[in-house]
């Protein structure tokens, strides 16, 4: 970040509402994309911009919200909006935490997974070198129904937000709206938070006012422009989320083919943000790829591949159809080409796995997961259990078909199934 950076920054992330639309018992900021929930990516967005120490203000299931902070995003926390009386109302509550902070506050809402940390870093770049007390993000939508717009005087300012329940004609027809992203001078400005009004068209009390407010006391007030709107969207129902998937994926995949990955058939492939891979790595079609993992040079996954997350393959790995890995080291040149599960396991390199071998790691009486060694060299035949915890040694041999629930040595062989039998002239 810019030299700006010193200025420290914090956020409050907006995430009481209910979220009617999703038709769901769970709070709509608890909703998935690739294995993590919206409010979770934009704290991710916060934090890998330089905010840690953020605070979430939820209502509506506001307890399970709050477990999930509080496991995942630790250095942050919650605040309680018992009643949702509008947005401004809902940044009132983080009051208390911030009244002796000094620095930029970010506010942010809990359901726009798609707000980037290079954008927020540019917003902030952008606010500090303006001087500004408050910056409000916008962006420029052929279909601005439903947002906020963005009254500027004639010398270019912003000077006020107007929501479109409170619009005339003319303001109606404004195409630059509001994103809901803001970045204000928390001492210049919290003053707001003690005058909040709701004589507007919804009686809520509007966050939107602090452009006006800000005006009216002297203050700098200023927008940014954010040229990606996609960024903005807001998930309100299944469809948004489903739309914010395939943005996020379709972003993703660019940015591995742009870093030298091949992506065979871009629209059959899904890859989490959060998996980085090497360049000449081949991904082929009908591969899911969940979670936090690292994948090195020269692989070949798929078609069919699923990784479930917290993955690392080296380099000249091979893991083909139908193969579902999790939690799981793979060392160099180790191929996993077909039907296998494996999990909780390190393999070693140059290790081959057969046809359906299982990795047995979980006990489902007492709920146990345990570990599987595979050390380098070994080769498992088809068909193959491994019941964990259990570990082969190097080049160990198991024989297609076995139950290996003992640990096998190095350059030994493992078998457990029973031996042929043949009879004679059985079939006469
Ligand atoms: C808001 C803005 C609008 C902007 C749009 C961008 C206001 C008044 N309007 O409208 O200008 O274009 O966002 O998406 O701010 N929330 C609370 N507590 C409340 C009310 C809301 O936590 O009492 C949270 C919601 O859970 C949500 C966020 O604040 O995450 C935005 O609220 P929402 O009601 O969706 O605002 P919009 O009507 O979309
Ligand atoms: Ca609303």
């Amino acid at each position: 970040m810019s030299e700006s950076a010193k200025i420290q920054v914090k956020s409050i992330v907006l995430a009481a509402g209910k979220g009617t639309r999703m038709k769901s018992d769970k709070p709509k900021v608890l909703h998935e994309i690739f294995n993590k929930p919206l409010v979770s990516w934009v704290l991710s967005a916060c934090e890998e911009a330089g905010s840690f120490e953020n605070i979430v203000v939820v209502g509506h299931k506001g307890e399970d919200v709050q477990d999930f902070v509080n496991k995942k995003h630790p250095e942050s926390s919650c605040v309680f909006q018992r009643e949702q009386l509008g947005t401004g109302h809902a940044v009132s509550m983080a009051k208390n935490e911030l009244k002796d902070f000094k620095g930029n506050v970010l506010i942010l809402c809990g359901d726009t997974p798609l707000i980037t940390s290079e954008s927020l870093e540019k917003f902030v770049d952008f606010h500090n070198e303006n001087n500004a007390a408050i910056t409000v993000m916008t962006s420029v939508l052929n279909n601005p129904k439903g947002y906020g717009r963005i009254v500027r005087s004639a010398s270019g300012n912003v000077s006020e937000i107007v929501e479109e329940k409170d619009c005339n004609d003319t303001q109606k027809a404004i195409n630059e709206i509001n994103a809901g992203m803001y970045c204000i001078d928390w001492q210049k400005a919290k003053g707001f938070f003690d005058n909040l009004k709701n004589d507007n068209a919804q009686n809520e009390y509007y966050l939107t006012d602090i452009i006006k407010w800000g005006n009216e006391n002297g203050l700098k007030v200023s927008g940014y422009i954010l040229e990606n709107s996609d960024e903005t969207l807001g998930i309100n129902s299944r469809i948004q989320l489903a739309e914010a998937f395939k943005i996020m994926n379709d972003r993703h995949l660019n940015k591995l083919m742009d870093e030298g990955v091949t992506i065979v058939s871009p629209e059959n492939t899904q890859i989490s943000p959060e998996t980085e891979i090497g360049a000449d790595t081949v991904i082929f079609p009908n591969t899911f790829i969940n979670g936090k993992n690292k994948i090195g040079k020269n692989c070949k996954i798929g078609p069919f591949s699923h990784l479930r997350g917290d993955c690392t393959i080296e380099d000249y790995v091979k893991i083909g159809n139908f193969v579902e890995l999790k939690k799981s080291y793979v060392k160099s040149h180790t191929n996993i080409s077909h039907l296998s599960y494996v999990g909780d396991t390190k393999v070693g390199s140059g290790v081959n796995i057969g046809a359906g071998t299982i990795t047995a790691n979980y006990n489902s009486i007492t709920k146990e997961k345990k570990q599987t060694i595979i050390n380098d060299g070994a080769s498992i035949g088809s068909n193959t259990v491994l019941v964990a915890p259990v570990e082969l040694g190097e080049k160990a041999f198991i024989a297609a078909g076995s139950v290996i629930t003992k640990d096998v040595g190095a350059n030994s062989l493992g078998l457990t199934r029973s031996p042929q039998k043949e009879i004679k002239n059985y079939v006469k």
